[in-house]
C-alpha cells in the first residue's frame, strides 16, 4: 500500500447525501449513499451489472430524483423545479450508454448543435462550440452525415460531442468505452484528457478495472455493503472489496504487488498502470520509478 498523502480534496460540484432510490414498487437499488464528485477529478464508478451504476448517474444528473436524501449542487440542495433543473443540467451532462437513446437529429452537426441552440446562445457561439466538440472527438468529417448511417463507435462519439458542446462542468458517461474497438477507446481517452486539461470534471461508469486504474484519480465502487470511494490505486488493490463487488483485480495492481514483493518498487513510488508504463519502468524509467518520482 502506498503511503503518499493525497492532495487536499477540492470542493464537490455535485454531491449525493444519504441518497436512497427504488424503482416504483421494486426493492431499494441504492440506500444511504454519500457520494461527492470533486471539481477537476476523473472518477471511475465501478460495480457489477445491476449494482446501480446507471441509477446513480441518473440521480446525479437529475434524470431521477432521490427517494430519500438529497442532491447538492455547489453545496446547495437542488430544487427539482424548472429553474433548479436547468441549472443542474447546464452544469452536469450525462451521456447515456446507448447512443441511440441520445441521438435524434438528422445529422451529426444538427445533433451536436441542438443543446447549445436550446440554451439560446448566439449562432456564432453555437457554431464555435459544435466545431470544438466535433474536433475533440475527431468527427469533424462526419458533421453532415446522417446519424443512422454511422458506425456504433461513431454514434458513441457523436453523443459525447453533443454533451461536450454544452460545456458542462461535470461530464458523466455511462460505459463510454463499451463497444468501442481499442483505437476508438484510445481516441476517446485522448479527448477526455483534453477535457480534463480544460478543467472539466469527468465521471465514468465502467466495468473495465484496467481502464479505471489507468484513467481515473478516484474510484467509487458499488458493493452490496454500500458505496466505497477513494484513490483508485488503493481501492483496486483491496481484494476483499473487489471480491465483494465481484470485480477482477486490475493487471497493474498485480504487477505493482509483484514489484513491491521483490523490493523493486519502494513505498510511495507510483506503480506502472499500463504496459507502456511498464516498458518505461523496465527501461530507463526504472531508476526514477524506484526513487519515487
Ligand atoms: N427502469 C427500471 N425499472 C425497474 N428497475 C430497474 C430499472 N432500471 C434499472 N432497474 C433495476 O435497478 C437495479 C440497478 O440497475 P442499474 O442502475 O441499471 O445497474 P448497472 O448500471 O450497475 O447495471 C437492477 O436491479 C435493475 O434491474
Ligand atoms: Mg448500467
Amino acid at each position: 500500500m502506498t503511503s503518499t498523502t493525497p492532495p487536499p480534496r477540492p470542493a464537490p460540484v455535485v454531491e449525493l447525501v444519504s441518497a436512497g432510490f427504488s424503482y416504483e414498487d421494486g426493492p431499494a437499488v441504492l440506500s444511504g449513499v454519500d457520494f461527492a464528485v470533486a471539481e477537476g477529478r476523473a472518477v471511475a464508478l465501478l460495480g457489477r451489472n445491476g449494482s446501480g451504476k446507471t441509477t446513480l448517474l441518473r440521480l446525479l444528473s437529475g434524470g431521477l430524483r432521490c427517494g430519500s436524501g438529497s442532491l447538492l449542487l455547489d453545496g446547495a440542495e437542488v430544487a427539482y423545479d424548472r429553474k433548479g433543473l436547468t441549472r443542474l443540467r447546464t452544469t452536469v451532462q450525462l451521456v447515456v450508454q446507448d447512443p441511440d437513446d441520445q441521438l435524434f437529429a438528422a445529422s451529426v452537426g444538427q445533433d451536436v448543435s441542438f443543446g447549445p441552440m436550446n440554451l439560446g446562445l448566439p449562432e456564432e457561439e453555437v457554431r464555435l462550440r459544435v466545431r470544438e466538440a466535433l474536433e475533440a472527438l475527431d468527427i469533424v468529417a462526419l458533421a453532415d452525415r446522417p446519424t443512422h448511417l454511422l458506425s456504433y463507435g461513431q454514434r458513441k462519439r457523436a453523443a459525447i460531442a453533443g454533451a461536450m458542446a454544452m460545456r458542462p462542468r461535470v461530464l458523466i458517461m455511462d460505459e463510454p468505452t463499451a463497444g468501442l474497438d481499442p483505437h476508438g477507446q484510445e481516441r476517446l481517452l485522448d479527448a477526455l484528457q483534453r477535457l480534463r486539461e480544460a478543467g472539466t470534471t469527468v465521471l465514468m461508469a465502467t466495468h473495465d478495472v484496467d481502464l479505471a486504474l489507468r484513467w481515473a484519480d478516484e474510484a467509487a465502487v458499488l458493493a452490496p455493503s454500500g458505496l466505497r470511494t477513494g484513490p483508485v490505486a488503493e481501492l483496486l488493490a483491496d481484494d476483499a472489496l473487489l471480491e465483494e463487488a465481484r470485480l477482477r483485480r486490475p493487471w497493474g495492481t498485480t504487477v505493482a504487488r509483484l514489484l513491491r514483493t521483490h523490493g523493486l518498487l519502494t513505498a510511495g513510488a507510483r506503480e506502472p498502470r499500463t504496459p507502456e508504463d511498464l516498458d518505461a519502468w523496465t527501461g530507463t524509467g526504472a531508476a526514477s520509478a524506484r526513487q519515487g518520482s
